[in-house]
């Protein structure tokens, strides 16, 4: 009935000082403005004796003067504590959400979804900040405001103090009746804007393949049909909104006019009360429900902040832990190298991706992995890079179980150039620094010299420091996968995996890149996905992947001998080389 939840509760940490602070100068306000109400009352009703209201005007007007000063000064105060605190609030919540999803290990990302982060860390902050800045000063100044008024409005009628005491109390819960059909739409409101933004993200992200296939009016349709169903939600909600408050100002409205009543029935009884108290009973009435207005509209905002709060729930509640025990015993074969022993793995709600995979690198060898497209390949890079931890079996770090390594820890020992490599607005040289901060200009350029990038860069006015846009976006699709070389060439990981290093460029590069690997491959642990064979014929072991198991290891020669996948995918590609040739 409060309101009171977990996680906004939570997430208040550092806020409580401010809240009690705003609810303070309401109340401050509120005395300020009852003895307002009273002093004019009083000269109102000492109108009907002007001999004494002519000698006391001055000291009326001079105490009315002080209490509208102190209540504006008190309003203002309150204002500007509320933007405050809001201000902080959204802080405090971003940090913290960015914080964990920030956490998050690869993969992490998609099982909540990005749309959902973004929502959650944009829209959901601002439902949020109300709470704190609003709703909870309201509740603790509902509960002082409406005790205060008791003891003013006693003096002057028990009857009515009491008639707004108990309508007081009965509205908060009369109010509440509405909420779990607000909560329904609230639920419902939430669903569609998730799904109009993460439509439209996704249309904006592949606006050039709209356009390739004409599909842009298509899309901008659907869209259009998705705001109408978020458009919907919006009206339903005002619709119920408003009936609420229908409902509430109607109790609000019978309760002053039977205190209005009561206390014309006193005017003229015998013991009459007199006209000023009957005005401030009549001006105290407002301010007594004012405190309650502000608290239902504010519990409007927390009923929108608690839904919001579900999302982030969501988020904060995630576990990012790894298994982690550095207790954990060491490889029984003492493998020097990575020695990974009947690892299954499956992405979730899918199938397994792979089954009982066994495959051993040694340490200064080069290893290649082959197989048709979703064969497991990149499963198998993501297990040895520790984004993920396999469903059963086992990986070993020279000698050391990867459980007993925190992911950090493997990944100093293991750098990779994936299939899509991750750059970041920036310059060149900030993206490549990603890898090792300390690396000097020389060694920056060293790299990019080996990874076949120095002439592209020489020809940047800017140089080093010209800008890859966003996401790389001013970088053909060849150049961001030269960059995730130059990286892997600045890491110090002694193991690198190479998947699919050079799909994405022309043949020269191809060749200057794998050249650049093959001397590689005389300093540093290399594994090697690829699909075109030729470039991993001299790998010291060439593990053959099918649906998702080993199907062939051993060397090119003794492969190819072998009557199995690897001969039949190596003729293949000869036979079609062959023909484009
Ligand atoms: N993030 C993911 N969520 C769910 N399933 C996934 C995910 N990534 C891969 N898979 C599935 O796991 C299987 C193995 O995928 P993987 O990416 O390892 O194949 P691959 O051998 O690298 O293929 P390619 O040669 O096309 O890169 C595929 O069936 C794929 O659909
Ligand atoms: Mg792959």
């Amino acid at each position: 009935m409060l309101l009171l939840n977990k996680t906004l509760l939570k997430l208040a940490r550092g806020l409580w000082s401010d809240i009690l602070a705003i609810a303070a100068v309401s109340f401050l306000a509120l005395v300020g403005s009852t003895a307002l109400s009273e002093i004019v009352a009083g000269f109102l009703g000492s109108l009907f004796a002007p001999a004494d209201a002519l000698s006391g005007a001055g000291d009326a007007f001079r105490a009315a003067l002080l209490a509208a000063a102190a209540t504006f000064a008190a309003q203002l105060l309150k204002g500007l504590l509320e933007y405050r605190t809001a201000a902080r609030a959204r802080t405090r919540m971003r940090q913290t959400i960015f914080s964990k999803v920030m956490a998050l290990d690869a993969g992490g990302i998609e099982q909540i979804g990005p749309t959902a982060a973004i929502t959650a860390s944009v829209d959901a902050v601002e439902q949020m900040q109300s709470y704190y800045s609003i709703y909870l000063p309201s509740l603790f100044y509902s509960i002082a405001a409406p005790v205060y008024l008791f003891f003013r409005l006693k003096r002057i009628s028990l009857p009515v103090a009491v008639l707004m005491l108990v309508v007081s109390l009965v509205l908060l819960p009369a109010n509440n009746l509405f909420r779990r059909k607000i909560e329904q739409i609230r639920r419902r409101y939430w669903r569609a804007l998730e799904d109009m933004t993460g439509y439209y993200l996704d249309s904006l992200r592949g606006l050039t393949t709209l356009k390739l296939f004409d599909r842009d009016r298509e899309h901008s349709r659907v869209l259009g049909e998705k705001a109408d169903i978020l458009n919907r939600n919006i009206n339903a909600f005002m619709k119920i909104n408003f009936t609420s408050f229908l409902s509430t100002e109607a109790l609000i409205y019978a309760s002053i006019c039977t205190a209005l009543a009561l206390c014309s029935a006193r005017l003229h009884a015998a013991e009459a009360m007199p006209i000023a108290q009957a005005l401030s009973v009549l001006m105290l009435s407002y301010s007594y429900f004012a405190a309650i207005r502000q608290l239902m509209s504010a519990s409007h905002g927390a009923l929108t902040a608690i839904s919001a709060a579900g999302k982030v729930e969501e988020i904060l509640d995630m576990d990012t832990s790894r298994p982690y025990d550095p207790g954990l015993p060491g490889d029984p074969a003492h493998f020097d190298g990575i020695h990974m022993a009947g690892v299954s793995y499956g992405y979730a709600g899918r199938a397994r991706a792979i089954s009982d995979i066994s495959l051993d690198i040694p340490r200064g060898k080069t290893v290649a992995l082959v197989g048709l497209s979703g064969c497991g390949k990149s499963t198998v890079a993501s297990l040895l890079m520790r984004f993920c931890d396999p469903a059963s079996g086992r990986l070993y770090l020279e000698g050391r179980d990867y459980q007993s390594l925190s992911p950090e820890e493997v990944r100093r020992h293991i750098a990779l150039v994936p299939q899509q490599v991750g750059l970041f607005s920036g310059t060149i040289r900030d993206n490549l620094l990603l890898a090792r901060p300390d690396a000097t200009d020389a060694a920056l350029l060293d790299a990019l010299s080996e990874a076949g990038l120095l002439d592209f860069v020489r020809t940047l006015p800017d140089g080093l420091d010209a800008q890859v846009g966003n996401a790389g976006a001013a970088l053909s699709g060849g150049q961001r996968q030269k960059m995730g070389i130059a990286r892997a060439l600045l890491s110090e990981a002694p193991y690198l995996i190479f998947d699919e290093a050079t799909s994405s460029v022309d043949p020269q590069s191809e060749q200057e890149i794998w050249q650049t690997i093959a001397r590689l491959s005389h300093s540093r642990t290399l594994v090697l996905i690829s699909h075109r064979m030729s470039t991993i014929r001299h790998a010291d072991c060439i593990y053959v992947l099918e649906k998702g198991a080993v199907a062939q290891r051993g060397s090119h020669e003794q492969l190819m001998a072998e009557d199995g996948l690897y001969r039949e995918l190596v003729t293949r590609q000869q036979a079609m080389e062959e023909v484009s040739a």
